[in-house]
């Protein structure tokens, strides 16, 4: 069930490099996108880069807003996720109507997000709101965009005190990591490493 992620543990979401859904809304206007591309740049308070191309129209939004999502998609959303990573919401008619964007065309179910009330992607493992921060030099040079954490959420049958556990019982529920054209790898297996102890 879904549960509050301190905002210390926010960036172990994200931190061993699940594709994620970027989410944004703008003056009555949403959007996703996949991502393969993100990871934690900050401790306290929990910052994420994540590379955005300027051509999309999740770029857009998000720049006009200030704020996005991300949203960690599980096994069963890997036709969701390459599908709106295959095409772009500008492309879409605004106008209203099933169709109209990539969640009406996809019958995307989501709730509101807790602090930013951005759209959040049912049926995901993990949660994360950011405010975006404004960086104008990497932005000019670059298409990554950083993120400060303000809402954190996940699954906590896959992710308690802290910590993913990925185990055969939860298969469902494991990231998703993009090898290329459409193909993931899941997390099927884990390997605790020891700590050398002194005699
Ligand atoms: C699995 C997957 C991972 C992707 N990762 C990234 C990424 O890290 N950064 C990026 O800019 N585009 C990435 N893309 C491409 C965008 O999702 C794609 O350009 C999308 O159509 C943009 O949609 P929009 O114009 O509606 O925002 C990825 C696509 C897929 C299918």
């Amino acid at each position: 069930m879904r549960k509050d992620v301190q905002l210390n543990h926010a960036s172990r979401l994200v931190n061993h490099g699940p594709t994620v859904l970027v989410t944004t809304e703008h003056n009555g206007r949403r959007n996703i996108m996949a991502a393969a591309w993100s990871m934690p740049v900050e401790f306290t308070p929990p910052r994420i880069a994540v590379v955005v191309d300027k051509k999309t129209f999740t770029s857009d939004l998000l720049q006009a807003s200030g704020r996005f999502a991300l949203c960690l998609p599980v096994p069963s959303l890997a036709d969701l996720t390459y599908r709106v990573g295959s095409e772009s919401g500008r492309d879409i008619d605004s106008s209203g109507g099933t169709g109209s964007d990539k969640f009406a065309r996809h019958g995307i179910a989501t709730f509101a997000g807790p602090v930013l009330g951005l759209p959040l992607v049912e049926g995901c493992c993990a949660w994360l709101e950011l405010r975006h921060i404004r960086e104008a030099h990497t932005e000019q040079a670059y298409d990554t965009v950083f993120g400060e954490v303000v809402s954190a959420q996940a699954d906590d049958r896959v992710f308690t005190n802290g910590r993913w556990s990925f185990r055969a019982d939860n298969a469902e529920l494991h990231t998703l990591h993009h090898l290329g054209a459409g193909l993931f790898a899941v997390p099927a297996q884990t390997v605790q490493g020891e700590r050398l102890v002194a005699r």
